[in-house]
């Protein structure tokens, strides 16, 4: 369920003309819905309730701050993987005793930062992070609450891009060298062990592999017990898929359920990461028809609608043969005629697509389309690649819009660039 509707003939989010938008922002832009956010922030906590448990949103798939601080207000913490990513949830008001560090590559620097800011917990991916982060603790006089990112080798079963819980994948600790590190890091004077935690994959569409990994987590507590080591967290990441072509992923309250189940007489309190479930269908791409023509002299003739936002502003179509619904913001008239096309972008690469082969109705230059289901890894995975200034951000509440980043301008560009003296 979203709020972006077509009303009186015009797609609106909430109760804004998507139209009036455009007028006043220019395109493209990225357009969030404040009451979608919010309504499957409490959905999902819903599933939890009663149970100790902490949704720390995964910053990754969409770092704006307001919409860090949206999920703050409502008892979100935030999953992290860069000194960036905490930067911005202290920044959004997020309390970094709900803030949790996984990423296989965390520098000196970052582990410092996170420590300083004192973060419930790091969740270690490797021997090597395990020895650095005890060191970098001991300088600073201060004690690292850790978990281990364990990989369980469950296959998430679904794109090889974004599945992270296969043996091959290089993500966490195999669970047979698990406990090995964590009698290693019971022994260590500036570690203290907190948690377990596992994350298989991105955009699942079955209930099964998290079970399956939760299983395995489970069987694993047990041999950490019997080995002296008591657990308070245990983190599941995130992954639950959300609908763009028609999946049918788990709803989130049956996806608690059936962790419920699986975790019934555990004495832990649950991490859940969840980022795309939150907020992928809470934002658009807004853009503009600038041309369409017909490149003729091939065995078809192929129809291209050429639009101002391109494989920089959203990647995923170009990066995973992603599929995202295209909505006209004018709704087409029912019978009207479709065309089989494809809706590009400006950038010099075959790549850049934002839908490939799709029926569309006509349309002209000057009309608006929605790319749809864009707020997860939409503007935090864009670039500026072609020297194009990153979009706007917009956000929606009710019957008021405001402007939540600024689009950028020429001078943000090249911001920190010298031309160098040098010879
Ligand atoms: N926790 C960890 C440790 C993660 O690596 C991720 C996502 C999440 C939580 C959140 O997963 P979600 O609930 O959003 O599935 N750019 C790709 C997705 C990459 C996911 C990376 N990790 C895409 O556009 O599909």
């Amino acid at each position: 369920m979203n709020h972006f509707t077509y009303r009186n003939g015009e797609l609106c989010c909430e109760d804004v003309r998507i139209q009036e938008i455009a007028a006043q922002v220019g395109t493209p832009f990225y357009l969030y819905s404040s009451a979608t956010l919010k309504r499957h922030f409490t959905a999902f906590e819903s599933g939890f309730e009663g149970m100790a448990h902490q949704t720390c949103f995964a910053v990754k798939a969409c770092s704006n701050l307001t919409i860090l601080n949206t999920f703050a207000k409502l008892g979100g913490g935030a999953d992290i993987v860069s000194g960036g990513e905490l930067f911005r949830a202290l920044k959004a008001g997020i309390d970094p005793k709900k803030v949790i560090y996984s990423g296989v590559g965390k520098t000196r620097k970052e582990l410092r930062e996170a420590l300083a800011a004192d973060i419930l917990m790091f969740n270690v991916e490797s021997p090597q992070e395990l020895d650095r982060l005890n060191e970098v603790a001991a300088e600073m006089n201060s004690i690292a609450r850790i978990a281990f990112r364990i990989n369980p080798d469950v296959d998430p079963k679904t794109h090889a891009y974004i599945s992270t819980g296969l043996a091959k994948n290089k993500f966490g600790i195999p669970v047979t060298e698990a406990l090995q590190e964590y009698l290693r890091a019971k022994a260590m004077p500036n570690i203290e062990i907190v948690g377990v935690s596992c994350h298989i994959g991105s955009q699942l569409t079955q209930i099964e592999p998290f079970i399956e990994a939760l299983r395995k987590v489970k069987g694993f507590i047990a041999k950490l017990e019997q080995a002296g080591i008591k657990i308070k967290y245990l983190d599941m990441g995130g992954g639950i898929g959300i609908p763009y072509d028609g999946e049918q992923p788990p709803h989130p309250i049956d996806y608690a359920t059936a962790v419920r189940a699986e975790l019934a007489g555990l004495d832990c309190t649950l991490i859940l990461e969840p980022g795309r479930v939150l907020v992928g269908n809470a934002g658009v791409l807004v853009t503009e028809v600038q041309y369409t023509k017909a490149n003729r002299g091939g065995d078809k003739e192929k129809h291209f609608i050429i639009v101002d936002a391109a494989m920089n502003d959203l990647a995923r179509p170009s990066l995973y043969g992603a599929y995202h619904e295209i909505l006209p913001v004018q709704e087409p008239a029912q019978d009207g005629a479709e065309q089989e096309a494809d809706v590009v972008g400006p950038i010099c690469e075959t790549g850049d697509f934002l839908a490939k082969d799709r029926l569309m109705p006509s349309v002209r230059p000057g009309e608006l389309l929605a790319v749809m289901s864009s707020g997860a890894y939409g503007f935090s995975m864009s670039s500026t690649y072609n020297s194009r200034p990153k979009v706007a951000e917009v956000l929606v509440s009710g019957e008021r819009f405001q402007v939540i980043r600024q689009r950028e301008n020429y001078d943000d560009l090249v911001r920190g660039e010298i031309i160098s003296d040098l010879e």
